[in-house]
């Protein structure tokens, strides 16, 4: 059997990036991990995240993956590269894709960045921003409340407007043009931050470039899946299973196999 492509995130946002690698490198298999038992990871210590990403890692590991991709902002921002030094595969972030991606998009030169406390705190979005291109202006907010709506399903409905508009109402009066999603889950409530961002501001989500990105380092090592028989990817998570079955089947429109994995919870 071929070998997998692991992607990993703290619940069901890192499906945004499965189902742009499921579209852009349609042989490849997947083997996904969302740690749903212990989302979110935005308001949690770095050490804990780190740890977290590190056990994900050593699980995903047992399926010998040519590649894993952190699709988590979070833990992209502080674990990444303590990932790279443990494994001897091309360990992929999301946000300097994301990044990249806004650099691209932008004709005023004024970005802004939502993510978690963990990553906005961080400060990954704007340094990778600046390391690209020193003069960008980059103004960032933290959107916590963001998260626990994507967990629970809560993609579209008065609720999800009224925190959304309240949340964004600081950026909605900057003179940003382009607004980077910094955190996968976030391009499930899209539809809703467009509406109240208006159309003159555009949505810059980590996942297409991120998906690019992949494809780019497996053609240059020459691992690109070469077979006409379409994989079966496999799902797992710390969590409900019902509910992550519910929102994956609904997001990557197709029937999953999940395994429910039976973790330590902290
Ligand atoms: C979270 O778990 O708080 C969000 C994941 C992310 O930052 O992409």
């Amino acid at each position: 059997m071929q070998q997998p492509i692991a992607i990993l995130d703290s619940g069901v946002g890192g499906l945004t990036v499965a189902k742009e690698v499921l579209r852009q490198l349609p042989r490849e298999r997947i083997i996904y991990f969302g740690d749903t038992a212990r989302t979110p990871y935005g308001p949690r210590p770095s050490e804990e995240v780190k740890r977290f990403t590190r056990e994900i890692v050593d699980y995903l590991v047992q399926f010998t993956p040519k590649m894993i991709v952190i699709a988590c902002n979070t833990a992209t921002a502080v674990a990444l590269e303590d990932i790279q030094s443990r494994v001897n595969i091309p360990v992929v972030g999301v946000i300097y894709p994301g990044a990249r991606a806004a650099i691209g998009r932008t004709q005023t030169g004024y970005v802004g960045v939502i993510g978690t406390e963990g990553t906005i705190k961080s400060g990954a979005y704007e340094q990778a921003l600046k390391r690209l291109k020193p003069h960008i202006e980059v103004i960032s907010q933290a959107c916590p409340t963001f998260v626990p709506l994507v967990e629970k399903g809560n993609f579209c409905s008065d609720e999800t407007y009224e925190t959304v508009r309240e949340s964004l109402q600081f950026l909605k009066g900057s003179p940003i043009d382009s607004l980077i999603l910094g955190c996968t889950h976030y391009p499930f409530l899209a539809e809703t931050i467009s509406e109240v961002m208006g159309p003159e501001v555009i949505l810059i989500s980590s996942a297409d470039e991120t998906a690019r990105e992949i494809s780019t380092i497996l053609h240059d090592q020459g691992k690109l899946a070469g077979s006409d028989v379409l994989p079966i990817h496999q799902f797992c998570c710390s969590g409900d299973p019902k509910i992550f079955r519910q929102i994956a089947q609904q997001w990557l429109d197709e029937q999953i196999e999940l395994t429910p994995v039976v973790w330590q919870v902290p």
